[in-house]
């Protein structure tokens, strides 16, 4: 296994100075070419999570428990090889890619940045391999839009820069956190085929994090659903929709769209509810 949790948790320490626990207790395991989707609604859990996979956990955080990366475990790393772990095999991509881009600079010299702090290429090397990762996120024109600054591209279009910047280091395990969150949902829809293209062609491990069931039902192959910092199942993402083992599941699943839920083809209706 590429990524095994176990029994992680996590407290907060606040001013009275009581800590506070917000992850209770979880584990999980990832690997190769795989899709570990993780659902909740707002305040689950979900983000505490991941940062504490990429060790940026606030320093008022306390985890415990394991997170082994290819047999290391993360939360006894010192910082420095933490570091660089994150600007190599472990890639982030967040809500908002605005964030992430420096708006004062062309999408294509940001990509060919982050190449030349990892590899020792030529600045002419990072400007070619720069347009391989934004054909590969499938910008439209790349030739073009490699010169663009970002507050000329659409959303969805920082969106796949963001995507091609955490691709640039090649890493073995991506982790997007709610990555279509601020997106409209045909847009949603084209970033998460990106995707799921890119964990089967380059046989990457992604962790996807969304508040919403329809995003995760797309391309996730395995489901974690998360409440309240707790588990609440964990499977098979066909078997999460179809028989969902716990009436949250069942609560986030009724809360789709019909014609989502007609989308994902369940042959059982939950309880209550007119097939
Ligand atoms: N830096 C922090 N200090 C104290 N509590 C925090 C901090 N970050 C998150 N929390 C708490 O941890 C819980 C989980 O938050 P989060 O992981 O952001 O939820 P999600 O991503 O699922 O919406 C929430 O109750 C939140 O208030
Ligand atoms: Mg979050």
């Amino acid at each position: 296994m590429m990524l095994n949790i176990r029994d992680l948790r996590v407290s907060f320490q606040n001013e009275s100075g009581s800590p506070t626990e917000v992850v209770h207790g979880i584990s999980l395991s990832l690997d190769k070419g795989e899709t570990l989707g993780i659902v909740g609604e707002s305040g689950s859990g979900k983000s505490v999570l991941s940062l504490a996979t990429i060790g940026l956990l606030p320093k008022t955080a306390k985890p415990t428990g394991e997170i082994l990366f290819n047999g290391d475990d993360l939360l006894k790393m010192p910082e420095k090889r933490l570091s660089q772990l994150r600007g190599s095999k472990i890639g982030m991509i967040f809500q908002e890619p605005m964030t992430a881009l420096n708006p004062a600079m062309r999408v294509g010299n940001q990509i060919a940045e982050g190449l030349r702090l990892h590899r020792s290429i030529s600045r002419a090397e990072a400007q070619a391999e720069a347009l391989r990762l934004l054909d590969m996120v499938q910008i439209p024109d790349a030739k073009r839009r490699i010169e663009s600054y970002p507050h000329e591209m659409s959303g969805g279009q920082r969106q796949r820069v963001g995507i091609a910047i955490a691709l640039a280091l090649k890493p073995d395990l991506l982790i997007a956190d709610e990555p279509t969150t601020a997106l409209d949902v045909t847009v949603q829809a084209e970033i998460l085929d990106i995707l799921d293209d890119l964990v089967s062609e380059l046989g990457i491990a992604l962790i996807l994090i969304s508040h919403d069931l329809g995003v995760i039902a797309r391309i996730a192959d395995r489901t974690l659903v998360m409440y309240r910092g707790n588990e609440m199942e964990q499977g098979e993402t066909e078997r999460v929709l179809r028989q969902p083992g716990h009436d949250y599941t069942r609560k986030l699943l009724s809360a789709l769209p019909r014609r989502a839920r007609a989308g994902l083809d369940f042959t059982s209706p939950a309880p209550g509810e007119a097939p």
